[in-house]
């Protein structure tokens, strides 16, 4: 086996630059420019093939790796268990898949079925399958889905009918009907004349399209409780009260979209639980396991999973498969990354972590006029910046790519939006793993710090 000390690294970059096609990368700069070979990780730590450190405040680039790089314990899990048994199709149960479902909806009350898949577009499709199947079962009025302007659900063709970010959107058309939009929930980028109520407002607003469209014609709602790659955007107050009081009305599935927030990015197992909502449908993947074996997971209610048992009908049972939500190293890692965030407090550790990097970042704020908000939930962070605080006219995505490109050379790895929201890609996303220290969080921030007086003075 090729170990990382045997291999040639000037090789390896030469090769990726001949072979591989980048995820979200414009590739020629790439002909002029090394491209980024990550081989090694420790805790917050990567190492790229050059031989430099990096403080990832990420997560995996994508709010991924929640319980930190190199764990051994969940290698060993996901090697003991591929030993074992490694896969089998997921019409039968196998150990860990049985044992993790069993853990998860005790951290979830009012849930109890978890349907496996690979990625957060595929937990997501299958919630969508199931919103129509129900819809066909009860003569196929209630098939619409609803979802917000500044949100992604995922990379998939159906995934992304059901996202709102538009530069995502573009050129990969058309797309799958029966998706409709309704506004975002950003009290920042408040629509109304009048802030009061916000939350109320923005909420009621799904009520308006609901209204429009036909409650008869409307099966479900999907929402991110903190709106991610739009721009970190956590709820306002009273809005998923009354969302879930509109649903309740209209007989429309709340289904929540936990592939960031879940396990644990926002101080609770599930960003949702910060809300007090009862949801039908939850769906989550990039923390289950923390990267370390690709699972997704679509939870329901009982009540949902039970209108596919009418026996009358040959057809009314969920005919769907994910051939890789069968293999057996997924809920291997998943179970060993839940023991992880239990023993080691993370949870606590997330609240406490959280309240003081949004404390240091507002700190910057009072420095730089270029931030305007600055907001967040547990470790899950954001900094929108803007020309000028009164008219908010948002700062260019040329500025926050230079303030991540001059981290980056300082050592650290932040994130931005990016090419997501017509001219509003201007928000820092910052999210550590949970178990960063207030060490970890002064470098990240003095890193932005250096570099905001180099390319955001305004
Ligand atoms: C909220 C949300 N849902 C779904 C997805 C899609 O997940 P995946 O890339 O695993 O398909 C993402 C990916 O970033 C996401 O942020």
């Amino acid at each position: 086996m090729n170990t990382t000390a045997d291999i040639d690294k000037k090789e390896l970059v030469e090769s990726d630059r001949n072979h591989m096609w980048h995820h979200l990368t414009p590739h020629k700069p790439l002909e002029v420019k090394d491209p980024l070979v990550i081989v090694k990780g420790k805790g917050l730590r990567v190492w790229d093939a050059k031989g430099k450190e990096h403080l990832d405040a990420v997560s995996g680039a994508v709010w991924t790796v929640n319980v930190g790089y190199g764990r051994e314990s969940i290698a060993d899990a996901v090697r003991d268990q591929l030993v074992e048994m490694c896969y089998f199709a997921g019409s039968a149960g196998n150990i860990p898949g049985i044992q993790f479902a069993e853990r998860l909806v005790s951290k979830m009350p009012g849930m109890s079925r978890v349907y496996y898949s690979n990625s957060g577009s595929e937990a997501n499709e299958k919630a969508y399958k199931i919103v129509r199947q129900i819809a066909a079962k009860n003569g196929g009025k209630k098939h619409k889905i609803l979802y917000r302007d500044r949100d992604y659900h995922g990379t998939t063709i159906t995934a992304l009918s059901s996202s709102g970010q538009i530069e995502r959107k573009a050129q990969y058309g058309p797309y799958t009907p029966g998706f409709v939009e309704v506004p975002h929930c950003c009290q920042y980028r408040c629509q109304y004349d009048d802030e009061t109520d916000y939350g109320v407002k923005a909420a009621r607003e799904i009520e308006k399209v609901i209204l429009a469209e036909g409650p008869d014609t409307v099966g479900s709602i999907v929402l991110e409780p903190v709106t991610a790659g739009g721009g970190v955007i956590p709820p306002p107050e009273g809005y998923f009260e009354t969302v879930q009081e509109i649903c309740k009305q209209y007989g429309v599935l709340l289904h929540i979209d936990e592939v960031v927030c879940g396990l644990g990015r926002t101080g609770t197992w599930f960003g949702y639980q910060h809300y007090g909502v009862k949801p039908d449908i939850v769906t989550m993947a990039k923390g289950v396991a923390s990267g370390y074996a690709a699972i997704s997971c679509t939870v329901t209610t009982e009540e949902v999973f039970n209108q596919f048992k009418d026996s009358d009908d040959p057809m009314g049972y969920f005919r769907d498969i994910s051939t890789f939500g069968g293999c057996a190293a997924g809920p291997a890692a998943a179970l060993e990354n839940m023991r992880i965030i239990e023993e080691e407090n993370l949870l606590e550790n997330v609240t406490r972590m959280g309240d003081y990097l949004l404390e240091k970042l507002r700190g910057l704020q009072n420095k730089y006029k270029v931030i305007g908000d600055v907001r967040g939930k547990g470790l899950f962070c954001g900094v929108e910046l803007v020309m000028d605080r009164n008219t908010k006219e948002p700062a260019p995505e040329s500025m926050l790519a230079n303030i991540a490109a001059d981290c980056m050379e300082q050592g650290v790895i932040i994130g931005r939006t990016n090419r997501s929201l017509d001219g509003l890609n201007n928000t820092i996303c910052l999210s550590p793993a949970l178990i960063c220290t207030t060490e970890d969080l002064d470098e990240v921030v003095d890193a932005i710090d250096n570099a905001m007086s180099r390319h955001a003075m305004i």
